[in-house]
């Protein structure tokens, strides 16, 4: 469909820079809510948001993140096959203290990301397509929250 070709032919080219693209979505996402910094115990010892953003556990945590959005794109035909691997990544964020509610947020800062990267080619139908797919994503991380 119209959906997917947009966000494969988008990802084509973030795909392959992942940490520099994760980096500006956390940034982002950590302006939006500084509180979020926290929940990542190794960054307690940081001076600055920016140290942060650079010590090596944290990007490896911005690669995990791209990662996943990474499979997701080559699922776009499947989603449902990530169900059980979502649900248990979900599951993992309960256990670190994330709120299900965050996720919004993050995909605030994704489409912040997206639009500084693609410039021009950012449009209404490729935001939404991007929209849906994490739409699909989250639901199934936060399935993960229930008792
Ligand atoms: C693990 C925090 C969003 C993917 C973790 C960990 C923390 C964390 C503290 C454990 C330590 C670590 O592995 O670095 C957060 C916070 C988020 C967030 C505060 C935003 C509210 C996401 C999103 C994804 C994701 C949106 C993917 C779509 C992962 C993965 C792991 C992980 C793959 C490793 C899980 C494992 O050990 O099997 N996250 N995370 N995180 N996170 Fe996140």
């Amino acid at each position: 469909s119209k959906d997917k070709e947009l966000i494969r032919g988008s990802w084509d080219s973030l795909g392959k820079n992942k940490v520099p693209h994760g980096v500006i979505m956390f940034s982002r996402l950590f302006e939006l809510d500084p509180e979020l910094l926290s929940l990542f115990h190794y960054t307690t010892n940081c001076g600055s948001t920016q140290d942060c953003l650079s010590s090596p556990e944290f990007l490896e945590h911005v690669t995990k993140v791209m990662l996943v959005i990474d499979a997701a794109v080559s699922h776009l035909d499947d989603l449902h096959s990530l169900e059980d691997f979502l649900l248990n990544l979900g599951r993992k964020h309960q256990a670190v203290g994330v709120n299900p509610q965050s996720f919004a947020t993050v995909g605030e800062s994704l489409l912040y990301m997206l639009q500084c990267s693609l410039g021009q080619a950012y449009t209404a139908s490729l935001r939404q397509a991007w929209l849906n797919m994490y739409s699909v994503v989250v639901a199934a991380m936060s399935r993960g929250w229930a008792k």
